[in-house]
């Protein structure tokens, strides 16, 4: 037996292994043979690779050919990703393979902007010295939460909370509302047929779920008409996205059963990056000056500019939105989950975030990969099997769900 793309796959060819869904629901059973509507039903469940009678070795990645004339810069760029990065480590290896492969074919568009020097108009480096001043808790500028956020908050703490009433909040935004249906569609979820109304999206998918979801769009939304400035906000929001869409695989592959709770961990796992960008633009330039000077992690260097690192200001703001509290102990730990009361969860938004770093999709500002913390990876993620298969699952999925913040 041996696994197959789907993409590959051909009629006639038989499955070896049953195969089911994210959420452990079974699509096909083992013996079945393959036919054209199965692979769409695949495809629209998520489903990247299934094992197949008769293949003895699994099909790998396309390499890239190393004459390829776009291969040398692309390893370039990918190289300054990875100048901290464990390659003998099988895990990263695979990212790293799957990042090349998928920069030559253009799977996640152009490449992010790594290096914020080119934004900055040239690097003083005096400059993060004579602005570094502590910022004290007490001074860090918190918005007041849109509306909406507090209108969910009081449904989602009313015990006879309806599906009509999460609807009803939903649906006075309709942006919000556009959006959540726009992701309840996508094949991220893979429902057969269109979920038009937020009242039927709730029915199926949850009230706690949707409301949730509701509340992670509704924080990033109120941020991302910051102004361009030293941060690319674009390739911000999709670095976010891609961060929550891989939390909520590695959370269904590790068997949690709170995977909304773990998408919008990751969606808002760097916010506090933007309160820095808006409140306090010049801090947040020196803190990526100190960053590319001095080879260290943004958060490492909002701490020395600041006082404060990203993680601290999130859990200020998001204490204040009354966002539930499992989810801001998530983004506390994400950079230090060794450290968090459940480590596997916070471990799991530090892995998406290693990995959304590693692919290159969007940019969070980091010029490298974060700090790994190794034991964690080698936990929740644990074979270069499966680290290639949540790389095929997003490959899938992030196509349809990358417009969700660019209207
Ligand atoms: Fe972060
Ligand atoms: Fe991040």
């Amino acid at each position: 037996m041996g696994y197959v793309a789907v993409d590959k796959l051909k009629q006639g060819m038989v499955l070896d292994e049953s195969v089911y869904d994210i959420n452990s629901r079974l699509l096909l059973s083992k013996g079945q043979k393959i036919s054209q509507n199965h692979v769409r039903v695949l495809k629209i469940w998520g489903v990247s690779r299934v094992s197949v009678i008769g293949k003895e070795k699994e099909e790998d990645e396309e390499t890239p050919s190393v004459d390829d004339k776009n291969t040398k810069l692309i390893k370039e760029s990918i190289n300054v990703l990875y100048k901290n990065a464990d390659l003998t480590n099988p895990i990263f290896k695979q990212i790293y393979i799957s990042a090349l492969v998928h920069r030559l074919k253009g799977t996640f568009g152009s490449l992010p902007e790594q290096t914020p020097k080119n934004r900055m108009g040239g690097t003083d480096l005096k400059k993060p010295e004579k602005i570094r001043r502590q910022i004290d808790v007490t001074d860090i500028k918190l918005p007041e939460a849109p509306t909406v956020i507090s209108e969910l908050n009081q449904v989602i703490d009313d015990p006879l909370t309806t599906s009509n009433d999460v609807a009803q909040v939903v649906n006075k935004s309709p942006s919000l509302a556009a959006m959540l249906l726009k992701i309840v569609n996508s094949a991220y979820y893979g429902f057969p047929s269109k979920i038009d109304r937020i009242s039927r999206a709730v029915t199926i998918i949850g009230t706690k779920e949707i409301s949730g979801l509701a509340l992670g769009i509704c924080v990033m939304q109120a941020f991302k008409d910051i102004p361009e400035g030293v941060l690319n906000i674009k390739a911000f929001m999709r670095h976010s996205l891609v961060c929550g869409m891989i939390s909520r695989i590695l959370a269904a592959n590790n068997n949690m059963p709170q995977t909304e709770q773990m998408f919008v961990s990751g969606l808002l796992h760097d916010i506090g990056k933007l309160i820095v960008h808006k409140y306090y633009p010049n801090h947040a330039k020196a803190c990526m000056e100190l960053g590319a000077s001095s080879d260290r992690s943004i958060f490492q260097t909002e701490k020395m500019v600041l006082g404060l690192n990203h993680q601290q200001i999130a859990k200020l703001l998001l204490s204040k939105w009354k966002l539930p509290n499992e989810i801001i102990t998530n983004i506390i730990y994400h950079h230090e989950p060794g450290k968090a009361p459940d480590p596997k969860k916070s471990g799991i938004i530090h892995i998406a975030d290693i990995i959304s770093h590693g692919l290159g999709i969007g940019s969070s500002g980091e010029r490298s990969i974060p700090k790994v913390d190794h034991p964690l990876v080698d936990e929740i993620v644990n074979s270069r099997d499966s680290i290639k298969l949540v790389i095929r699952q997003i490959v899938h999925q992030f196509g349809p769900m990358d417009a969700i913040f660019s209207d």
